[in-house]
């Protein structure tokens, strides 16, 4: 099956086309990034008219890439929820749109289980396995026994990593969004200069806490009397890296052993972080467990990782119809 899919959840405007829910014929990535960040952060109503600016050429360009017609798309698969609402109803509209005017059967699609499942479009996983997903808005980890078979087995109380990232690279200066740049800095550092918390590390639970973390670099810069830079900027990301990625495996390993599992995907914006990534094949390794993390183009936001799901809806037949609306809070 030759599918359309489309993302706008947040401050990307992003379409792919994709056959068969595994093979990327084009993936078109706008990002909205730069006009965000002179704001400190994702403004919604800006982002709804960015997004409304893209979503035409966008698509056109995916389409044109991947060198089909709209006539031969046999599937549209959108990204329903959760996200910023007025975000989400431009390309809900636009493939609600596409799907009338040209008869195409349509299925909206989790944010989630697309960042989920986007290692299926590289290569094969095999059920069961756990999920990690990492991004500005979620910290998650599932157990998934197959397509739409979900359980949550922890989250975020309060901050999302990526969202902890960002928050923290604005106390440091750095802008917004700073993840990959502290990401960056981090890699010079020393990552036991300084002694950040690892919250909820010893919780019993599988749930992650954040904003604390982000208030310990607060007080640390509070305490010095000038603004961090060189060596000391690069030890406070190496030190920040260091905690979060500790409470990240030390969960996900807890996770992995509760539930007995022998394989590990890691999905969303912070997987492209070099020090989760490193830690995740270091766990993989001592564990001796099967480790996936899509490559960067494909853990950030994009279209085509709603391919491996959306795919496997249309083929069943779990179809939409135009009555589908956008859902900004929608749990998976
Ligand atoms: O999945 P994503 O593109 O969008 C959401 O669904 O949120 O994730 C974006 C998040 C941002 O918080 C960004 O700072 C973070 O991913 N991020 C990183 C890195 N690259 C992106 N965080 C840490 N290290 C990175 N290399
Ligand atoms: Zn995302």
């Amino acid at each position: 099956m030759l599918i359309l899919t489309i993302e706008t959840s947040c401050d990307e405007t992003a379409a792919a086309v994709v056959r068969d829910g595994r093979l990327v014929l084009s993936s078109v990535i706008s990002s909205q990034v730069a006009t965000h960040a002179e704001y400190g952060g994702v403004v919604p109503e800006i982002a709804s008219r960015k997004h409304l600016e893209m979503i035409t050429p966008v698509v056109r360009q995916a389409l044109d890439e991947a060198g089909v017609m709209l006539a031969e798309i046999e599937g549209i698969a959108v990204t329903r929820g959760p996200g910023l609402l007025g975000a989400l109803l431009v390309g809900v509209s636009m493939a609600k749109s596409l799907a009338l005017a040209c008869r195409i059967p349509l299925v909206g699609v989790h944010h989630i289980e697309g960042h989920l499942l986007a290692g299926f479009l590289e290569q094969p996983v095999l059920f069961p396995f756990l999920a990690l997903v990492v991004s500005g808005g979620h910290t998650h980890l599932y157990r998934v026994d197959g397509i739409g078979r979900y359980r949550i087995l922890g989250r975020t109380i309060d901050d999302a990593v990526g969202e902890a990232y960002d928050k923290t690279a604005t106390l440091l200066g750095l802008g917004y969004p700073g993840g990959a740049l502290i990401d960056k800095l981090a890699q010079q550092g020393s990552p036991t200069a300084v002694k950040f918390p690892r919250p909820l590390l010893h919780d019993k639970t599988l749930n992650f806490s954040f904003s604390g973390l982000k208030t310990a670099v607060l007080t640390h810069l509070k305490k010095q009397s000038h603004t961090p830079e060189g060596a000391e900027l690069h030890d406070l990301c190496a030190s920040f890296q260091a905690a979060v990625c500790e409470v990240l495996v030390k969960k996900t390993e807890a996770a992995l052993k509760q539930e007995g599992l022998q394989r590990l995907v890691v999905g969303g914006g912070v997987a492209c972080n070099s020090g989760l990534r490193h830690a995740m094949q270091q766990l993989a390794t001592r564990l001796k467990i099967e480790l996936q993390i899509p490559p960067p183009v494909l853990c950030g936001d994009n279209a085509a990782m709603l391919a491996v799901a959306g795919d496997a809806y249309l083929t069943a037949g779990c179809l939409d119809d135009l009555a589908m609306d956008a859902i900004a809070t929608w749990p998976l």
